[in-house]
């Protein structure tokens, strides 16, 4: 008896072991052979210009360069629930970048996520959704790293603790969440559509942020864009379970997405300010109308309820309500907000403008999680954030933790029909200690 249950025992320790042995061998990559890095003018101009715009799209330079540091040349370090993991040097330097990369060395990182001499990276690098780009684009966005200036930077240490810093361990990892896939046209939709969703899927990775993750950091597969928390941010659902009061619409999209700002909405920024400025920003209007097009479709734009909506009238009530809220309620929150806020927030005129966010239509007022509401208050927006050339002060050295508290719960409660946000305090005071997290 006692045998046959150390026995078992045994077996079911052996499992993983085994199961990670097979994912091992089964994901198992050559080193793939270096070559002599190309003369920049072994590149066509035209597809280099090309791959500069999908750089942008993809967002490369967000993660690939570190603060103050030389475009591409990494040292930008992404914090993830297992540690800090620095993005790499993808400058064709021969000795600390990709200098020395054939163009099926990156190709295969790009869409399996294994370097050239055969490691498995970690899914912090959105290779996952990069599977999905097409042979001609990932050509066209070697051709522009391969051409930029090459620079000498060695990788930094990633924190990450044994053993998950086991390079085969990611093997596992990819056995149970990835698979290398291409791209395939849903012919019951238009050409916009698919563009936009061969855009969102694959090189925008938007998702990356937009998805919840399990516990080991995979994106949970059946919540696509539910909303989750990156970098001391929060990046709002973009379904019909966002909670701004008015939906996305297409057109709210798009200028959301060209402009970084919409009068019913609000702006984009911290990390979405870069995905739309230093992002798409080159990108033609084609690809920005078809990404609006395409999550005009995930939000439920055209759905009986969004039509239902009267725009008009909710942006009345939000109007009157600010109005009236700020005049009868005496608590410190709401005097804080007189003071230090509505001069440049009210819009007493009826009509919502973009240089001045009406907050009870903003989706930082709105959202499930404070965060984003939080970094506004205290570090502002800059100029070359959100709406560009425009700017909110920052307030980190003139409220405490508690007035900012004070001041969110009171907006929470004038300007949204959402449910109190709770432990605000302590929130503040988490947002303080990371000053500027997330403006990349
Ligand atoms: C969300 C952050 C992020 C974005 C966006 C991103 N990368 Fe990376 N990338 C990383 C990280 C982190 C690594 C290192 C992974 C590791 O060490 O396992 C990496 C590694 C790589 C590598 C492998 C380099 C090597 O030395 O092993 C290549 C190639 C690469 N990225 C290219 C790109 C390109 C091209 C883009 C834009 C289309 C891009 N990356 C966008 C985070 C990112
Ligand atoms: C690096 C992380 C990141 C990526 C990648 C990203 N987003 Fe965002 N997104 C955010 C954050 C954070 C916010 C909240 C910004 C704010 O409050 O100003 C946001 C806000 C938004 C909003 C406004 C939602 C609301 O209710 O206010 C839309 C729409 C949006 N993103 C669309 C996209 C699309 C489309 C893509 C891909 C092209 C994308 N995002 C990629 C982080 C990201
Ligand atoms: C000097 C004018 C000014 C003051 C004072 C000011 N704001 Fe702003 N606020 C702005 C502008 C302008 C924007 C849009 C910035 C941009 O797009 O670059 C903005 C944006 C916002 C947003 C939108 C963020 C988003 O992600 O959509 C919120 C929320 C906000 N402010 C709250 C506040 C609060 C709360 C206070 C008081 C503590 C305040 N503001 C004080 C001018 C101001």
């Amino acid at each position: 008896m006692l045998k046959k249950i150390f026995t078992g025992l045994l077996v079911l320790l052996a499992l993983p072991v085994i199961a990670a042995l097979a994912a091992y061998v089964y994901y198992w990559r050559p080193a793939l052979a270096p070559i002599n890095p190309p003369a920049a003018t072994a590149f066509s101009p035209q597809v280099v210009e090309r791959g500069r715009i999908l750089a942008g799209m993809g967002n490369c330079a967000a993660c690939h360069t570190a603060k103050d540091g030389a475009q591409f040349a990494g040292g930008h370090g992404l914090a993830t629930p297992f540690g800090t993991i620095y993005a790499t040097n993808i400058t064709p330097d021969p000795q600390t970048g990709i200098g020395r990369w054939s163009l099926a060395a990156f190709q295969r990182a790009m869409r399996e996520g294994v370097g050239r001499d055969g490691a498995h990276l970690f899914p912090v690098f959105p290779y996952t959704h990069f599977t999905l780009v097409s042979e001609a684009d990932l050509t066209a966005l070697y051709a522009y790293f391969m051409t930029r200036p090459p620079v000498y930077a060695a990788a930094s240490a990633n924190s990450v603790p044994f053993p998950l810093n086991l390079r085969p361990l990611q093997a596992g990892w990819k056995l149970l969440y990835f698979k290398p896939a291409s791209f395939q046209l849903d012919p019951a939709q238009g050409l916009d559509w698919n563009r936009g969703r061969y855009l969102a899927e694959g090189l925008a990775h938007c998702a990356a942020c937009h998805t919840p993750r399990n516990a080991l950091g995979a994106e949970l597969a059946g919540s696509p864009y539910l909303g989750a928390s990156i970098d001391h941010w929060y990046a709002p659902a973009l379904t019909s379970a966002n909670t701004a009061p008015l939906p996305w619409t297409h057109d709210e999209l798009y200028a959301f997405l060209r402009t970084g700002a919409t009068a019913l909405h609000g702006v984009a920024a911290g990390p979405m300010s870069a995905v739309v400025h230093e992002g798409m920003g080159a990108s033609p209007d084609s690809d920005v109308r078809a990404l609006a097009t395409y999550f005009a479709g995930v939000s439920g734009a055209g759905s009986e309820t969004a039509r239902k909506v009267d725009v008009g009238a909710v942006v009345k009530a939000g109007i009157d309500r600010s109005q009236r809220v700020s005049l009868v309620d005496n608590d410190r929150g709401a005097s804080l907000y007189v003071a230090a806020c509505a001069s440049c927030h009210s819009n007493s005129n009826g009509q919502p403008v973009a240089l001045r966010p009406e907050l009870s239509l903003n989706s930082a007022v709105s959202a499930p999680d404070p965060a984003n509401l939080i970094q506004v208050i205290l570090h502002g927006i800059n100029r070359d954030e959100a709406m560009r050339g425009v700017l909110m002060p920052g307030f980190a050295q003139s409220l405490t933790d508690n007035d900012v508290a004070q001041l969110a719960a009171y907006l929470r409660r004038s300007r949204s029909h959402q449910p109190a946000w709770t432990n605000l305090e302590a929130a503040v005071a988490r947002a303080r200690a990371t000053p500027g997290a997330g403006k990349q």
